[in-house]
């Protein structure tokens, strides 16, 4: 009998952290495939020995996304690669928010910045505050939220940014994050489970880019407009297969209707142990991929 191998893309932070693995791992053997943690970058696996690569904790990217993009490319000629390197391309950059807009989309309210363009900072101003963050980020990486009337310290965070080459965006602070942020998590396309989390930015005005990015997660039973809202966000992904896994972030708004603030389609956490049937249903997916 031939041994169907599987590697977890991971990284050398995200491989001791990366509480989805083991329990993937478990999940694939019980499906009959041979899984094992697999570090990217530094030219150092041999991704043709996998039938299929599937990315994982690969946390790391956002300070070396080109080297990272290249390797997609480069890993996705010699195996399957799922999510497909197109996109992850697509995906690392949350321009992609505007295509979903476009797609009709509920998508949190967003402001580019581009480096090399001009803004008037007295816009960086909401009600409740805004959020300045990278275009490619993760984590809360170079994030931070500014209160009311703070406009000049949130231009002043843009502009280092925009000054490093790096895209901005800047978002009303949702304040009705404090009922938690909503992460859905989809398997082969459809809805697999869900948690909720405790807000990020707690303190205003300040980048901390040691935070804890998913404090308080409890399981979550989503109401319809959020798996509706959800489903739509995978709707709009382009290319012809759903991917094999996303999570969508969402944040109510002021009437309680649920907004997209992220689609991750790259590395996200899947929260597997919040629900004991996810692992096999990721399972699954990824052997009909493995062996098509
Ligand atoms: N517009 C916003 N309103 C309220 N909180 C926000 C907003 N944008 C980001 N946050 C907080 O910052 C965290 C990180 O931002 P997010 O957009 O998820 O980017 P990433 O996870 O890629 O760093 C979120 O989990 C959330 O707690
Ligand atoms: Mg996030």
């Amino acid at each position: 009998m031939t041994v169907t191998r599987v590697a977890l893309v991971t990284s050398e932070a995200g491989a001791g952290l990366d509480e989805d693995l083991a329990p993937l791992v478990t999940a694939l053997a019980g499906c009959g495939l041979t899984a094992e943690p697999v570090v990217w970058g530094g030219g150092r696996a041999a991704w043709e020995r996998f039938d299929l690569a599937v990315v994982r904790s690969t946390w790391d990217y956002v300070a070396r996304l080109d080297e990272f993009l290249g390797w997609a490319d480069a890993t996705a000629r010699v195996t399957r690669l799922w999510n497909p390197a197109p996109l992850i391309r697509w995906n690392s950059d949350k321009h992609y928010l505007r295509e979903l807009a476009r797609h009709g989309v509920p998508v949190t309210p967003t402001r580019f910045l581009e480096p090399g363009s001009a803004f008037d900072p007295a816009e960086l101003d909401g009600p409740h505050g805004v959020v300045v963050k990278p275009t490619v980020s993760a984590a809360a990486l170079d994030t931070a939220r500014y209160e009311a009337g703070r406009s000049g310290e949130a231009a002043r965070h843009a502009r280092a940014l925009l000054e490093r080459g790096r895209g901005v965006m800047v978002q009303p602070y949702l304040p009705r994050i404090t009922e938690g942020e909503r992460a859905l998590v989809l398997i082969g396309g459809a809805f697999s489970h869900a948690v909720r989390k405790g807000p990020v930015l707690t303190e205003p005005g300040l980048v901390d880019d040691d935070r804890f990015p998913h404090p308080d997660v409890v399981p979550h039973r989503p109401t319809g407009a959020e798996i509706r809202t959800a489903l739509a966000a995978l709707a709009a992904v382009p290319g012809p297969r759903p991917p094999l896994f996303a999570r969508v972030d969402l944040v109510l708004d002021d009437r309680g209707e649920p907004l997209v603030l992220e689609l991750e389609l790259v590395e996200p956490n899947l929260f597997l142990d919040t629900d004991p049937r996810s692992p096999a249903r990721f399972a699954e997916a990824v052997a009909a991929l493995a062996r098509p």
